[in-house]
């Protein structure tokens, strides 16, 4: 179970539909893309869906391939979404992450590779788009190692760039993969002059010197070190020629780990337990726009799912039997009859299941380190027909529910306060509750620049809540938060409020 992590415009979206070819998951080829609309707002799974008139939605992509079960995470790939694709990041067992080899480490590539490290989750490093003028790699490798202090450890070597790119060298299996078809030559090492006649001289007595030195300077793979997230094997490839993904595709079979225990009060959840427990890591609503139907996408931590088995959500005590649950294959859905640790199902639901929520039929355990994180953006919420209310209440609460954005009810007021941390996500919410709920509404400036949830004893937090009821809301689940207006009324408040801790994130527990 893994992800795709990458800055946009690296090739992540190329990359998945290239995977699913090798992998066998879809069958057409070509391109993807239609160029010019490029709506990063939404999922990339839409993008190749649109592409290729598939009507499925979603964002997760099983397939089977060698004898392993691969399930693919979408995380969005903009930075404003990185809120839920921090909580995708918690459901996966490992990452590819994968770097522009002209443009080398981005971003946005520190910050989701920074959140996977907090997890230790075990990365796999793509070097995409040799076919086109690049980076020296070593250049590339130091500058992994240095600025996300990780070792390398190159699997795929390559032999030339650009116009001049031949292929790779592989240096497990000490044969070299010609460019383009990948046509596999075996021969007695990169310096073995049989590989002279695949390019030309001075592309040739680089390579072979490079890797050469790759072998002996770079460290070798060490299955521990990768395991525990310090050590990244390195391909070098072209994502949209297809090169080098075959055999990204089958190092993730063979190094990528399989279910890892999960983090939870009191203890981890280990994979190997008899008892079911899975949590929500997301919630998508309206996938079909006919019903109002939501997904819960949950992720199995332990035990044997049966279709049809009774699941306590724990928080609630309510008990659920889960008679539908859902896999999602490439172009289809279909009924999950079993599941194990690992697998991704999706549970259709009519709100009961909120991001978050562990589920299980053994003692209660919560699974820990999915958070909300305190909106950089507050906007009042102007609503055209007041008749509608309600209707912007269900849509607000719909898409809080989904990840979409946060929602507070001011203690005075009636408007509605959204919160979010980029722009972006203002445009996809004003675009949802007008196109999926009817609500003609809009946004005007809060006098807020960030909230906070307060913590305390609860009869100090009232009494702070009482005293401040113009810069004070409750949160989608009732939770206080305090709107502050400037850092320095955050920092004045916080100094004045010894006994009360202003918490710029708090863990979900549905
Ligand atoms: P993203 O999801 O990470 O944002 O990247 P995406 O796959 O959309 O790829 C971004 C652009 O890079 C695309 O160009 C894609 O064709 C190109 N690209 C991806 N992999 C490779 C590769 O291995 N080699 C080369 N040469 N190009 C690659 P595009 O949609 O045509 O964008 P544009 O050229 O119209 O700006």
């Amino acid at each position: 179970t893994f992800a795709i992590i990458s800055h946009p415009d690296a090739g992540k979206t190329t990359l998945t539909e290239n995977l699913l070819l090798s992998g066998g998951a879809i069958h057409l080829a070509g391109q993807v893309r239609a160029r010019g609309e490029r709506r990063r707002a939404r999922s990339d799974w839409m993008k190749i869906e649109q592409a290729r008139g598939i009507s499925v939605t979603t964002s997760v992509m099983t397939f089977e391939h060698h004898d392993a079960m691969f399930n693919l995470l979408d995380t969005p790939g903009h930075e404003d979404f990185s809120e839920d694709t921090y909580r995708t990041l918690t459901a996966v067992d490992s990452a590819v992450m994968v770097i522009d080899a002209a443009r080398g480490i981005e971003a946005q590539t520190r910050k989701l590779f920074e959140v996977c490290r907090l997890r230790d989750v075990p990365i796999i490093t793509f070097i995409n788009k040799m076919d086109r003028e690049a980076r020296d790699p070593f250049a590339l490798l130091d500058e992994i190692s240095d600025t996300l202090a990780l070792d390398v450890s190159p699997v795929l070597w390559p032999a030339g760039m650009g116009s001049s790119f031949a292929g790779c060298y592989d240096l497990l299996n000490d044969r070299f993969l010609a460019f383009p078809d990948a046509a596999a030559r075996a021969c007695g090492g990169p310096e073995d002059e049989a590989l002279a006649a695949l390019m030309d001289a001075a592309t040739f007595e680089q390579f072979a010197e490079g890797a050469a030195l790759a072998r002996e300077a770079c460290p070798a793979f060490e299955e521990a070190s990768f395991r525990e997230g310090h050590l990244s094997p390195v391909y070098f490839g072209s994502a949209l020629r297809g090169f080098g993904v075959a055999e990204l595709l089958n190092g993730i079979a063979r190094l990528a780990p399989p279910p890892r225990p999960q983090p939870a009060e009191p203890d981890p959840v280990e994979p190997e337990t008899d008892r079911v427990t899975g949590f929500v890591f997301k919630v998508q609503a309206n996938m079909d726009k006919n019903h109002r139907d939501r997904v819960a996408f949950m992720r199995l931590s332990s035990g044997r799912f049966q279709r049809g088995m009774k699941l306590r959500q724990v928080g609630t005590g309510k008990t659920m039997a889960v008679s539908n649950p859902i896999f999602f294959f490439a172009g289809e859905r279909e009924l999950a009859e079993e599941a194990w640790p690992g697998d991704i199902i999706g549970v259709p639901n009519h709100g009961t299941l909120r991001v978050g929520d562990t589920l299980t039929d053994g003692a209660d355990v919560r699974i820990s380190g999915i958070p909300n994180f305190a909106p950089e953006i507050l906007m009042r919420v102007r609503l055209e027909d007041p008749m509608r209310a309600k209707h912007l209440q269900r849509a607000l609460e719909d898409l809080s529910e989904e990840g979409v954005t946060q929602v507070f009810r001011p203690m005075i007021g009636a408007s509605w306060i959204v919160g979010v941390v980029g722009q972006l996500q203002l445009d996809v919410l004003k675009t949802r509750i007008q196109g999926e709920y009817q609500v003609a509404m809009d946004f005007e400036p809060a006098p807020y620049s960030t909230a906070r949830w307060i913590e305390g004893e609860p009869a100090k937090v009232k009494a702070f809540m009482d005293a401040n009821r113009s810069s004070t809301a409750q949160d989608r689940d009732g939770n206080p938060v305090f709107l502050a207006r400037n850092s320095w009324e955050l920092g004045h408040t916080s100094e004045t409020n010894p006994d009360l801790a202003f918490q710029a994130t708090r863990e979900r527990h549905g």
